[in-house]
């Protein structure tokens, strides 16, 4: 006998089935002296893997490990508390002078994840009262900060400044917010923060940028999205970077004010109630900052592979983008699950994006390039990709 509650379950679990939206965890287990992007997968099969965010392969190098080691030896390795509640390391503080020093911003507040900092912010910062201007391929944290915050939100199509200034002209009450990715997540492109910026300006809006996929890939020294355009990161009121990408570690921060900051470290729940950073991932992110900021070289091999990938499959769905994230689009979902497990046998690890991820009827593999990997690695997937295809 079942209940009625677990019923309702097995429905919506054959409906995932039955639609190829059924998700499993895959296990990868890094290749001992190789590390990533090789690893072994649960069949024992050797993987090649174009599906992470390391985008400067920095997660596997050893002055990053070292500096965590011995930080795990000087202070053990949970915080043990909240950051407010006496889980804050030096670590810790060294890391935030070091990242708004970097950024030319007043202050930094670290964060346990992107996805807590981004609720952080907006139900900090946006009130309930306030308009959300937001591009309708904004990444979930950024949804659901907004959903938090309990302000309307009026999602503008991809990228679409028209539209933006459409819904801005019709204007409201409250606050005004823009909030948008700098790379967008799934597509791979730049967002066009210098028009964004002017729409913000003549409108009076605030900007919330989210830098996840663009700290350490765009910009001088890695600054992100208002780098790559040249312009002054003061023209963005708060920015939201993710430890867990470039940087290849874990956590994340917030840099703007120290008006902004300030408020954050008061009001914020998610960084009031979440326990600390483990500081031995603060102190690899420290030497992470350091080799991103001097990281052109690495910057200089993701271009190289980016444009060797293309030009040795130009007649594939590629979606626009100058970033490491590169997304052929499939449209539905089985087939983006068919080409993925081609690639599979190909020993390419490339997972398939699928609905809600991103939106109906466009399914894709989404393709990420690392300085980690060889130019044999880029010939290899383009080879596979030119016979599955
Ligand atoms: C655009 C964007 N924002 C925020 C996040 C969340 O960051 P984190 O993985 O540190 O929670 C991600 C990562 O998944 C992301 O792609």
């Amino acid at each position: 006998m079942h209940t009625e509650r677990e019923e309702q379950w097995r429905v919506e679990l054959s409906a995932l089935r039955a639609h190829d939206l059924w998700r499993e965890l895959q296990v990868l287990q890094p290749v001992p002296k190789r590390g990533p992007p090789t690893f072994v997968g649960a069949q024992g099969e050797l993987l090649l893997s174009f599906a992470s965010n390391d985008y400067l392969g920095l997660s596997a190098e050893p002055a990053l490990r070292d500096a965590a080691i011995a930080e795990i030896q000087q202070s053990g390795v949970g915080a043990g508390a909240a950051p407010l509640l006496g889980g804050e390391r030096p670590a810790h503080a060294t890391l935030a002078d070091a990242l708004a020093r970097w950024l030319g911003v007043e202050a930094v507040l670290l964060f346990g994840s992107g996805y807590l900092a981004n609720l952080g912010v907006i139900s900090t910062l946006v009130g309930r009262g306030d308009r959300v201007y937001a591009d309708r391929l904004n990444h979930a944290s950024l949804v659901d900060g907004v959903r938090l915050s309990g302000a309307r939100l009026h999602r503008y199509r991809h990228g679409d400044m028209t539209h933006l200034a459409q819904w801005l002209e019709r204007g409201g009450r409250g606050q005004a917010w823009i909030i948008t990715d700098g790379v967008f997540s799934m597509d791979g492109d730049i967002a066009p923060l210098p028009e964004l910026a002017t729409l913000a300006q003549q409108y009076g809006a605030g900007i919330i940028l989210d830098e996840a996929h663009a700290f350490g890939v765009l910009g001088t020294e890695g600054q992100g999205t208002a780098a790559h355009w040249n312009m002054d990161i003061h023209g963005v009121d708060v920015i939201m970077g993710t430890l867990g990408k470039a940087f290849g570690v874990y956590g994340a921060f917030v840099a703007g004010s120290q008006d902004v900051v300030d408020l954050l470290r008061n009001r914020a729940r998610s960084f009031i109630y979440h326990t600390a950073l483990p500081s031995a991932l603060t102190a690899a992110a420290l030497v992470a900052l350091d080799l991103l900021r001097h990281g052109d070289a690495r910057r200089e091999r993701l271009t190289r592979h980016r444009q060797h990938l293309r030009a040795q499959v130009p007649d594939a769905p590629w979606l626009a983008s100058e970033t490491p994230i590169q997304g052929l689009l499939l449209g539905d979902a089985r087939r983006a699950l068919t080409v993925s497990a081609q690639l599979r046998r190909a020993g390419l690890y490339c997972p398939a994006v699928r609905p809600p991820t991103v939106p109906a009827d466009s399914a894709r593999l989404r393709i990420t390039l690392s300085a980690a990997h060889r130019h044999d690695d880029i010939e290899l997937l383009a080879t596979a990709l030119r016979e599955i295809l």
